[in-house]
């Protein structure tokens, strides 16, 4: 059965700031699921971007002495270069500056007025500039005179004309709409945060200011600028060409599985606000909204004060961007929070990618290029091979795929791995170096039963590890047009003439 396509997208990223790895991870977790999704021959559309208005943004500028148009499109530029450095694959990036976002932002603004769910009135309350948030009295602690939200920003005292959404109104309809849709907020345990807080009573939400210039106009109240959040969450519209319905991208929201990675830091935000806005707009809400959890550094909260920020740029300088790649999603199950740390990088570096699966390819390759004169033997297999292949190989895609599907990233990895460790198993078992003259026939088997694990663990592993997979699959003689899923179903004929090998991974020999 075809499945409908994929629309994916991560965070719009705050300007305020340098990239850094938790921007890294969410963009990584996303463009691996693209690739897999194309792998497996759906149609994806992948987004990403940055979110570049906002008190947090403006205040930003000042201090860095710049007009903040100037200072976004500087700092807007380095996420549109981390996504070079990250090897993503996205066919969308966008700019919450762009006329097209404006204009966006304004129907959507028109067709929530329309529907009688923005009324004027006046906030007074707590407000967050760090997280561009308002908080409740009962929320707050307090410290030396000032008082701090929940995420430990500081709050001001804020009073102000604005235009407020009508949200109470929605906790209902939005409990009903978790209920009928059980996969809409993952993991479970993030879901039932969510329900509770819903449940707890939902207020209305303010959604314009009047402090600060650096936003979107109010359609016809000029003086107002639109709540940054409202105007971020809508970038996943604008994207697909709204408000116009007949954009060639618009079937991404229309008729597409619409799936938001997002920190859990922000899931309120994409769980509650934004289906809450589409519905009141007349708009499909999105399919499925995923938190993953946060990283800490050699077990310390990462922050700019403790200077211990972790820069994706000199990350993948030191230890290459596949390796980088494959750690991040291969350390810690996406959803739960994870420590970074040095030695267990280059643990997994020098074990599992140069040790298990570098080592077992430039061995069998190199045996194929000495014993078999560089030609792959025919098809065929071993008792003892077609049991390895039956138990570990022809259903690892199937077990891959539906660890990716639930964004089990680890558990799709561990998965191969352990077919990895099998097929090390087996060639220690069969020795083939040592058949040459005792069983040269049953040589051949072994190696072609190699061989064909080893193009299954390249195409799965793809999306995860792309330059170095590429290079893999070139060595294995597999065709560019024969590298998806669907590919794996036809063997690779006998006698195909194979490239000399060379060592995929760099192993660290002096870990620092
Ligand atoms: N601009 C908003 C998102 C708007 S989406 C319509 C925003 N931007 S952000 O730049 O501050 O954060 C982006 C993402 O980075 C969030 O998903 C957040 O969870 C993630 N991370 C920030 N620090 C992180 C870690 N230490 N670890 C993992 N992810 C982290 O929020």
């Amino acid at each position: 059965m075809s499945r409908p396509p994929l629309y994916i997208t991560t965070p719009i990223y705050y300007v305020n700031d340098r990239p850094h790895i938790g921007h890294a991870y969410t963009s990584l977790a996303a463009d691996v699921l693209a690739r897999w999704s194309r792998l497996a021959g759906r149609e994806v559309y992948f987004l990403t971007g940055t979110d570049e208005h906002g008190q947090k943004v403006e205040r930003a500028a000042q201090d860095a002495g710049e007009e903040p148009q100037a200072f976004t499109d500087r700092v807007s530029q380095a996420f549109r270069d981390l996504t070079a450095t990250m090897g993503l694959s996205n066919d969308g990036f966008i700019r919450t500056t762009e006329p097209r976002h404006r204009a966006a932002c304004q129907a959507l603004w028109k067709a929530l007025q329309a529907r009688g769910e923005i009324y004027l009135g006046a906030y007074e309350g707590w407000y967050a500039v760090r997280d561009e948030a308002f908080y409740g009295p009962d929320e707050l602690t307090e410290r030396d005179g000032v008082k701090y939200a929940p995420s430990g920003a500081p709050v001001a005292w804020v009073k102000e004309p604005s235009y407020f959404f009508r949200l109470s109104n929605w906790a209902e309809r939005l409990l009903d709409f978790y209920e009928k849709h059980p996969d809409f907020i993952q993991p479970v345990s993030r879901r039932n945060e969510v329900i509770a807080f819903v449940k707890s009573g939902l207020h209305d939400l303010s959604i314009s200011r009047t402090s600060f210039r650096w936003g979107v106009p109010v359609p016809g109240d000029e003086a107002h600028v639109m709540y940054v959040w409202l105007d971020a969450l809508t970038n996943y519209i604008t994207a697909l060409g709204y408000p116009d319905e007949k954009a060639e991208l618009w079937r991404f929201w229309q008729s597409a599985e619409r799936l938001h990675l997002v920190g859990k830091d922000i899931l309120r935000f994409h769980a509650i606000y934004w289906p809450a806005f589409l519905m009141a707009a007349g708009l499909n809400p999105p399919s499925r909204v995923f938190a993953h959890g946060w990283w800490t550094n050699e077990g310390q909260k990462i922050s700019k004060s403790l200077g211990n920020v972790i820069d994706p740029v000199a990350l993948v300088a030191e230890f290459g961007l596949d390796p980088v790649r494959y750690f991040l999603l291969r350390e810690v199950p996406f959803g739960q929070d994870g420590d970074f740390s040095r030695a267990a990088l280059i643990n997994r570096l020098n074990g599992e990618l140069a040790d298990a699966l570098g080592n077992l390819a430039n061995r069998t390759l190199s045996l194929i290029q000495r014993n078999c004169a560089g030609l792959l033997p025919p098809p065929g297999a071993s008792e003892a091979g077609a049991a390895f292949h039956a138990g570990f190989v022809a259903p690892l895609p199937q077990r891959v795929g539906e660890r990716l599907e639930r964004l089990e990233f680890h558990a799709a990895l561990e998965a191969i791995f352990e077919a990895v460790r099998e097929a090390n198993a087996h060639i220690t078992r069969e020795a083939p170096w040592a058949l040459k003259k005792t069983d040269p026939a049953r040589m051949a088997l072994v190696l072609r039963e190699l061989h064909d694990a080893l193009r299954v663990f390249a195409t799965l592993l793809q999306p995860v590890m792309p330059g170095t997979m590429a290079r893999m699959l070139d060595q294995l003689g597999v065709p560019e047009g024969a590298r998806s899923l669907a590919a794996l179903a036809a063997p690779l004929p006998g006698g195909l003439a194979l490239p000399a090998p060379a060592p995929l991974f760099q192993k660290i020999q002096n870990p620092a």
